[in-house]
């Protein structure tokens, strides 16, 4: 089939690129003309696991192009798909101008009947907003599809090539047929297709990210609370993931959750629940827990040092996960911003993002890192933020060597304390 992704993103791209490795033709549409020039120079722009092979596979294939261009891209296809961010308005609401903007470009090209799908996470209602929109602009018919998507950056690819389930909130059974066909070659082993109404499927994707992120705030607060009791959160989560009702996945206290879905998205459900005058203590709890859990580091610092002005400290890890280059709302940033404020002199190092870190954090005390062994040299403390998996075996011996002090916190848990202090380290995990 004839596809058109808008929005060349995290989700645009890699779907795109999964659409035409399933033999469809796709174009993959930017209003961002440098990253369009990028990706037509053969430069995939983000970092994703597998995604720079399936990209280059796909353009040498002929079934993936290109484009700035909204009237031939739209000519080109039956099926528009529209993945462009819906960040937080100043109240905490989505901010959907991106989404309706997409739409009008869309209606305004359309020559055919369409299919519009939105797989931008967009308050529930959003459908029929942009359903107004596009009919100011076009007299054709078209079907508004709500098609939210699932994936996880650090493994977006195999996330979109396997997906759990493919939600379809749809208005007629044409648009669910022809859903249905071009996600067949995904679903081949058998049916994850979940067909229901616009409104259901926009509240799935909410209610699935803030059940995760419940998850995480849950157990961030308990890791606090053993702490001070003097119990071992890895213990207990073992405990309790025994449990089948409860599992063992998305229970890993830490220093917090961040990236561009999360705190958004919980904060939308809110403004969503407060817009119908509905109260939502669980959501505000956990955002709030979150927002203190991204200061659980420095807390600890603050705490062992008698003053952090020019301790020096090397923080490993800045994105906001591991396997992604991508920084937004990740809790290295806020360690570092109140390092900074505190004096502190930092030595920064990211196995993928150290070119988009440069970017956004710009201070003399900052010293960027070849790796987690020249960040640690001559530091007083490493405070290691995300869980990349060469920090996980990095030789501690010639790490404490090189180091002024021994002091580690450890944000993700990643070492064992006992371990650590038998090597002479001074270890502070979170909630162990
Ligand atoms: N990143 C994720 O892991 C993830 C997962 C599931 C859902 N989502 C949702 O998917 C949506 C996109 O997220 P993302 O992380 O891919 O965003 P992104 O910021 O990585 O990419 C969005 C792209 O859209 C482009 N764009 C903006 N307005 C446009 C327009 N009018 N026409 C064409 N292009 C336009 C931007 O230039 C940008 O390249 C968001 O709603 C997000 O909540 C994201």
């Amino acid at each position: 089939m004839n596809l058109l992704v808008i929005g060349t993103g995290y989700v645009g791209l890699v779907t795109g690129a999964c659409l035409a490795d399933m033999g469809h033709h796709v174009i993959c549409l930017d209003i961002d003309a440098e990253k369009i020039a990028a990706l037509l120079s053969g430069i995939v722009p983000i970092y994703e696991p597998g995604l720079e092979e399936i990209v280059e596979r796909n353009v040498a294939a002929g079934r993936l192009k290109f484009s700035t261009d909204y009237p031939s891209s739209v000519k080109h296809a039956n099926v528009c798909f529209i993945a462009v961010p819906t960040p937080s308005l100043e109240d905490g609401s989505c901010n959907l101008s991106y989404v309706l903007a997409a739409a009008k470009s869309i209606a305004e090209a359309m020559t055919e009947p369409m299919i519009i799908v939105t797989k931008s996470t967009v308050p529930v209602g959003t459908s029929k907003k942009i359903r107004e929109t596009v009919a100011a602009y076009t007299t054709l018919p078209f079907d508004i599809v709500s098609n939210p998507e699932f994936l996880k950056e650090g493994a977006a690819v195999v996330d979109c090539m396997k997906p759990d389930r493919i939600i379809l909130g749809v208005e007629s059974s044409h648009a669910a047929q022809m859903m249905k066909e071009i996600y067949s070659a995904f679903t081949i082993n058998h049916d994850r297709i979940l067909i229901m109404d616009n409104a259901s499927a926009e509240m799935t994707k909410y209610v699935a990210n803030a059940m995760l992120a419940a998850r995480i705030s849950f157990m961030n607060e308990m890791a606090g609370l053993c702490e001070q009791l003097g119990a071992n959160i890895k213990h207990v989560r073992i405990g309790i993931g025994s449990d089948q009702r409860i599992g063992y996945h998305f229970l890993y206290a830490g220093a917090g959750y961040g990236g561009s879905c999360f705190p958004k998205d919980i904060r939308a459900l809110q403004a969503m629940a407060l817009a119908v005058d509905y109260d939502t203590p669980l959501l505000h709890a956990v955002d709030t827990v979150n927002e203190r859990q991204k200061k659980v580091l420095v807390k600890k610092i603050k705490k062992h040092f008698d003053s952090v002005a020019n301790k020096t400290i090397a923080v490993w890890g800045l994105t906001f996960k591991p396997d992604t280059d991508d920084l937004r709302e990740a809790p290295a940033i806020t360690l570092i911003e109140e390092l900074l404020a505190l004096g502190a002199i930092l030595r920064l190092y990211d196995p993928i993002a150290m070119e988009k870190a440069q970017k956004i954090l710009t201070h003399p005390n900052i010293t960027w890192c070849r790796d987690e062994y020249h960040a640690a040299e001559g530091s007083h403390a490493i405070a290691l933020v995300t869980e990349w998996k060469q920090f996980r075996f990095a030789d501690l011996d010639q790490i404490a060597e090189s180091m002024q002090g021994k002091v580690f916190f450890d944000g993700r848990n990643q070492y064992k304390k006992d371990e650590m202090r038998a090597k002479g380290f001074h270890y502070f995990g979170i909630g162990v």
